[in-house]
């Protein structure tokens, strides 16, 4: 086999296992704000309740994003229920779970970078 060939054949393959990536990853690799805001978000545990597009004990943060998107001052909203925590909310997909408050245990530059990522997600990922 020539190089030229081998070349092609490794780049074919690259390019379906970039095209087999969750939505997620794209958004973590074509987003370097987004991808500050993952590496917080998995420190501070919110992936444990939290994923982009399913509810797991949280609603799917493409969902929050969904629904605030239109909302007056979303942003300073979404801020102060994190700190807070919440409840109520979203009972018809988490069974009335509620959120605890990060208030102290985040940093409002933390708070305030998450809380733009997932505003964000409505446009940045498809389905
Ligand atoms: C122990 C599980 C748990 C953790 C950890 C958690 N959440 Fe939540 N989150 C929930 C639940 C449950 C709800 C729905 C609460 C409701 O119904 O009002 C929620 C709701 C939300 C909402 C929507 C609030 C609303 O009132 O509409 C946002 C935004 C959010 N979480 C962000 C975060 C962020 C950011 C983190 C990490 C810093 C985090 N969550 C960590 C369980 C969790």
């Amino acid at each position: 086999m020539n190089c030229y060939k081998f070349f092609l054949i490794v780049l074919a393959s690259l390019s379906i296992a970039a095209c087999d990536m969750h939505p997620d990853m794209h958004t973590l690799s074509s987003n370097k704000e987004g991808s500050a805001a993952r590496v917080i978000a998995a420190n501070n545990g919110c992936m444990g309740c939290h994923a982009v597009a399913t509810t797991i004990v949280g609603p799917a943060w493409k969902r929050v994003s969904q629904r605030y998107k239109n909302t007056e001052n979303a942003k300073d909203l979404l801020i102060a229920k994190i700190k807070s925590g919440s409840k109520g909310n979203w009972n018809a997909e988490t069974k009335g779970q509620t959120m605890p408050g990060f208030e102290g245990r985040m940093t409002d530059e933390e708070i305030s970078i998450v809380v733009d990522y997932i505003l964000a997600l409505d446009t940045t990922i498809q389905n």
